[in-house]
């Protein structure tokens, strides 16, 4: 269904079963996932009663789990013959060095988006990511994923965001993986990146950079971004990767506010995040993540792009552009004054 195509014409009520079921997919491959299934088949077990053996499983339940991993692209079938396709290769097989499954066999979004109506009753979040502890247990687990799904995305922004330029200083704010920051230090090999997260996080940050041999032109600011110190007419780009949804209104333009004393005069801010168009009525995976915030923070929200030129302008970035990072919203930059 295209909610938002006005050349559908009225959606029929197979619409609404569509909906209903829109759920089973997200079954499918989690239980794909916690059986293994991707790795007994990488391993040469191929057959749906040999792949539920592997599994400790029923062979017809398996056999009918193989069918619909195969409707999705996920696996190949000839015969009574199961194969990888490139995607569950790459990504769903334990051990790679991209295995997302720790997030993507995890029940812990499952369980939380079946509380959504009482939610959205209460206003009241039930998880509070951005807290600490919850953060520090929760992201180092995420920001694996991020890394993987944002790798090609950062390549684009520093590319934008480098221009030929060298000797970049950066800060990363939130930096998770460090995926963006890492980024620029490639695009330019005689930048200086900050990177800022909660301790813990960090721990894994430095296992990216270590992969990406980039870490003697790294340094750390561990803390709430809340809290932390950015200084005054330091960098020259400040990232903002996936954090302002989480953080909310208050929060973020408090830190656009810090960010823009903190870099120097044409320095960037580069917000990369989820954005719906300005009227809030799609496309649809901003607003299902609008709700991901709901559910998941205490203000976090999805912001317009009318939204953040608004504040950042207001913060003092006189210029805002947007630039196509073949992502599923544009990366916004403000240019400070
Ligand atoms: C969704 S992840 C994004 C990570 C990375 N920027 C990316 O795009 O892949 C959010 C990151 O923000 C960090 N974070 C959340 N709230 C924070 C806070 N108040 N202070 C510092 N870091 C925070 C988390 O630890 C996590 O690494």
């Amino acid at each position: 269904m295209k909610p938002n195509d006005p050349k559908a014409g009225p959606p029929g009520p197979e619409a609404l079963l569509q909906l209903q079921f829109a759920m089973a997919p997200a079954r499918i491959l989690a239980t794909g996932v916690q059986l293994s299934v991707f790795t007994h088949i990488a391993q040469g077990t191929t057959s749906a009663d040999k792949i539920a053996k592997a599994a400790s499983a029923n062979e017809r339940a398996m056999r009918m789990l193989l069918d619909a991993l195969t409707a999705f692209q996920l696996l190949s079938k000839k015969g009574s013959t199961y194969g990888l396709s490139p995607l569950a290769a790459d990504f769903l097989v334990e051990g790679k060095p991209d295995y997302m499954g720790e997030f993507l066999g995890s029940d812990r979004m499952w369980e939380s988006w079946t509380s959504l109506d009482k939610v959205v009753r209460t206003g009241k979040p039930l998880h509070k990511v951005e807290a600490k502890e919850a953060a520090e247990q929760f992201f180092p687990v995420l920001v694996k994923s991020l890394h993987v799904m944002n790798r090609d995305a950062a390549r684009r922004t520093a590319e934008a965001l480098v221009a030929g330029r060298k000797g970049l200083r950066v800060i990363d704010v939130a930096c998770g993986s460090g995926v963006w920051g890492i980024a620029v230090a490639e695009a330019d090999r005689d930048a200086r990146v900050t990177a800022q997260d909660f301790p813990v996080v960090l721990e894994t940050t430095k296992v990216y950079l270590e992969r990406h041999k980039v870490t003697p032109r790294f340094d750390f600011l561990p803390g709430d971004l809340k809290e932390v110190d950015y200084g005054k007419d330091r960098y020259d780009v400040a990232l903002l990767g996936n954090i302002v949804h989480s953080e909310g209104e208050k929060s973020s333009r408090a830190l656009f506010g810090k960010l823009a004393k903190a870099l120097r005069p044409g320095g960037k801010i580069a917000v990369i995040d989820m954005i719906p168009n300005d009227e809030r009525t799609g496309p649809p995976f901003p607003l299902i993540f609008a709700l991901n915030m709901l559910l998941h923070t205490e203000l976090g929200d999805c912001y317009t792009l009318d939204e953040y030129t608004r504040w950042l302008r207001e913060a003092g970035f006189g210029k805002v552009d947007t630039v196509d990072i073949g992502s599923h919203s544009p990366l916004i930059v403000g240019t400070k004054a």
